[in-house]
């Protein structure tokens, strides 16, 4: 299709309500191991779902996510009994994703859970607190002592350490990764990065929660995702896990999955400028020692407002068109916008070279407004898969159902903001491009 005639099709487009899955509760949405992590622009698992029920026909489905994020894609199609593999350039994602799709025998995590619990309860009640514990030594990597030192207060950062000390004596790598994961979701609320915020903003005034009732009271609610997770997978996958698992940590256009393998791609990409992933997670990758430096680390994000390229060219047509109207208004602003939309045509690429023919890919994403100028996402992405040789096969357009992403983003900054401050919308829809590989 044109992209004159791409243009005319979104405009005409009409909402599809039944992709907007109004009906599901956060218990739905959060089923199984869903709600390990909080993790920003994640999607709903039904969409997942939906997608496979009518793509997939085949029972050894390999599915494949080039941005795995916290890893819905990817657990949907192990609790199928699928191979599922996919990258994240974000270390934090692995882990999770990695917790979430590795199913632990119930009987076993609860010993160890209780373990668990158990000796930091005794640690605690020695004493008032962990904090007032001196038999133990706080582990906190020096080389990130000033960033903790910038976020939480002396008694959390202590008993923190004290309970990541007694995490990392934990000797079954599985559980340990569990209680990394429960750790790490608890970082937030204990420090006093401000509440609601998606920004790294500081509040001095923050009630911050107490580590070891924090952890406590989430360790059991992952306990009991993980045991209705256990009996969903089908016995064949739980006992070969690693034959079905194939997620690293990398870059979303060199994926390590072999030519013309994968049947379905089911993904939703980054958006320029929005979340910088890196910066969200910075309190997780200073505890857990996931990065030397941040800054570095950053760059390799796609979508962020690090990059720019000099001597990469645009193919889509809708996109130079955007590029054109931002460089009137803001020229850092319009490199972003370029650099974003290259890197997406080469994340096309990938999937057309790692799906069978036949296979389809499915890219959600919404349209969105920077700087007064309409950024086109989902119309550019149709045209781009094009160019990678997928044939336009379908476009939904849906409604946004949940409360996860804020629904607004600032005007000026073009970052998301709290819906009051707001003054333009973000995402109030969306739309699922898919792309078919013919044969
Ligand atoms: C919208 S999120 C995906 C959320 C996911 N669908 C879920 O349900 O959790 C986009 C993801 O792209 C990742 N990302 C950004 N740049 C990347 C790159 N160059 N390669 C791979 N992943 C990247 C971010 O870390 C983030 O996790």
């Amino acid at each position: 299709m044109t992209p004159e005639e791409i243009l005319r099709l979104f405009n005409a487009k009409n909402m599809d309500y039944s992709w907007s899955f109004a009906r599901y509760k956060p218990s739905d949405t959060g089923k199984w191991t869903h709600d390990y992590h909080r993790y920003p622009a994640k999607f709903i698992p039904q969409l997942v779902e939906r997608l496979i029920d009518e793509y997939v026909r085949c029972k050894d489905a390999h599915i494949n996510d080039p941005f795995y994020g916290c890893g819905t894609t990817v657990v949907t199609a192990i609790s199928r009994g699928f191979k599922a593999s996919g990258t994240d350039i974000n270390k934090i994602s692995y882990l999770i994703t990695k917790v979430k799709s590795t199913p632990i025998e119930p009987a076993y995590l609860d010993q160890k859970i209780k373990h668990f619990l158990a000796k930091i309860k005794c640690l605690k009640d020695n004493q008032k607190t962990l904090f007032h514990t001196g038999n133990i030594e706080p582990l906190i990597p020096e080389k990130h002592t000033e960033r903790i030192n910038y976020w939480f207060t002396e008694e959390n950062r202590i008993e923190l350490g004290k309970i990541l000390r007694i995490i990392y004596e934990e000797k079954d790598e599985t559980i340990r990764d569990f209680f990394m994961v429960a750790f790490s979701h608890i970082l937030k609320n204990c420090s006093i990065w401000l509440q609601g915020s998606t920004k790294p903003t500081r509040d001095f005034k923050k009630k911050c929660t107490k580590p070891y009732d924090a952890l406590r009271e989430h360790l059991i609610r992952m306990q009991k995702g993980s045991s209705e997770f256990y009996k969903l997978v089908p016995q064949k996958v739980r006992g070969n896990i690693n034959d079905y698992l194939n997620i690293k940590i990398g870059d979303a256009r060199s994926q390590p999955v072999p030519d013309e393998s994968v049947d379905l791609v089911v993904t939703s990409s980054p958006y320029v400028t929005s979340y910088e992933y890196a910066d969200l997670h910075q309190l997780s990758t200073i505890w857990l020692d996931l990065a030397d430096d941040l800054r570095e680390y950053k760059k390799e994000f796609i979508g962020t407002s690090y990059k720019r390229y000099e001597n990469k060219e645009l193919r889509s047509k809708i996109a130079r068109d955007i590029v054109y109207k931002m460089t009137e208004r803001n020229h850092k602003t319009a490199k972003e916008i370029e650099a974003f939309f290259i890197d997406m045509g080469e994340v096309f690429d990938e999937s057309h070279r790692i799906l069978k023919d036949g296979g389809r890919c499915c890219y959600v994403i919404g349209d969105t407004r920077l700087k007064g100028v309409d950024v086109l996402n989902a119309e550019v992405f149709a045209e781009s898969i094009q160019y990678s040789g997928f044939r336009l096969d379908r476009i939904i357009k849906r409604e946004i159902p949940s409360k996860i992403l804020p629904q607004k983003r600032d005007e000026k900054t073009g970052r998301f903001a709290s819906n009051d401050n707001a003054n333009s919308q973000a995402y109030p829809v969306e739309y699922i491009v898919i792309g078919l590989k013919e044969q």
